[in-house]
């Protein structure tokens, strides 16, 4: 089995910054410790949540296409791989010469590739354990290989537009040869069925919001106590995005060393946001993150996009 590259995370001194300031925030990665990532899984099989299922039947329309247009015997590298199930389908069909898994959630990913080196016994598969969104740095021998960036998932919508746009562009960096993108991109829609799709009627996506506390008290060793915190999603439409919060449900003070922080009755801590794209500020995010968009396939419905696109400066007239 491949040794597992853990890169480290800095001590959480953002995350303390972030819960004094106000209005308080923790930043999404933290929602993936073991029983979150776990929890991610299940929210990909609920009925609400749609982003998984369209892209995937996309995925699978489309093959031969998408197929065609970023070519055969590539480096997929998959950022956030999460339990690895994308990639799986993809690998055999590209003819994937070598597998770099990322995610933070780095025990899980151990697990997740298991099955895979039993289903592709002569695939070499790399894979790290970091936390990828300030940038991506891999190791020497991966910078010489053509590689696909996989980001599927919608998760670029897991940044700030301007910081989707960075962390795009720094992928360009992140390799000596021209790399193709390959990303899903969750498009904007009615607010009834986004808001549906962040707060299912079983509490799946409740139980993955309010999970985070319990690893930010393992991570600062803080007093939270979930009972006290309501799970919220709202599309805010002027941001165009889905914003995800905890709400206090009573007032209460939270304690870790040498912090304590004090919060009223239905004062939130905001923990992740997941923007919402049209067709054309998707094109805008590319352009400023200087790709050239070379394909986009979607659903019937316009629900969700993946999109192809190239560094503009590699593309050759
Ligand atoms: N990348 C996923 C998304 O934006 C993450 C996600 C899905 C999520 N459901 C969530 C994050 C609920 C927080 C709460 O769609």
């Amino acid at each position: 089995m491949p040794d597992l590259e853990i890169v480290h995370h800095a001590a959480p001194q953002a995350l303390s910054t972030q819960l004094m300031a106000a209005p308080a925030s923790i930043p999404p990665k933290y929602l993936y410790d073991e029983l979150g990532s776990r929890l991610f899984e299940a929210i990909c099989l609920l009925p609400e949540y749609y982003p998984t299922r369209t892209e995937a039947a996309i995925f699978q329309q489309h093959q031969d296409e998408i197929i065609e247009a970023v070519g055969l015997g590539r480096t997929l590298v998959d950022l956030g791989a999460g339990n690895c199930a994308k990639a799986a389908r993809l690998i055999p069909a590209l003819q994937t010469a070598h597998y770099v898994p990322i995610d933070i959630s780095v025990d899980f990913l151990k697990q997740a590739i298991l099955p895979l080196q039993q289903l592709y016994p002569h695939l070499p598969i790399t894979p790290l354990g970091m936390d990828f969104s300030q940038g991506i740095e891999l190791p020497k021998s991966l910078r010489e290989e053509r590689c696909i960036f996989f980001y599927p998932g919608s998760s670029i919508g897991n940044f700030q537009p301007d910081e989707a746009a960075q962390f795009l562009q720094r992928l360009t960096a992140a390799s000596d040869q021209p790399s193709d993108l390959l990303i899903g991109v969750d498009l904007e829609k009615p607010a009834h069925v986004l808001e549906a799709a962040y707060n299912d009627a079983l509490g799946v996506t409740a139980a993955f919001n309010l999970n985070v506390l319990r690893h930010v008290n393992r991570l600062l060793g803080s007093d939270f106590d979930t009972h006290d915190w309501r799970h919220i999603a709202l599309f805010n439409q002027a941001e165009h995005r889905v914003e995800m919060h905890l709400e206090a449900r009573r007032a209460l003070t939270v304690h870790w060393p040498a912090h304590s922080r004090r919060f009223r009755q239905s004062e939130r801590i905001h923990t992740e946001s997941s923007y919402k794209y049209t067709k054309k500020s998707l094109n805008d995010l590319l352009e400023h993150a200087r790709y050239k968009l070379c394909n986009t396939w979607t659903d019937a419905n316009d629900w969700f996009a993946i999109v192809h696109a190239r560094p503009a400066h590699s593309i050759t007239r």
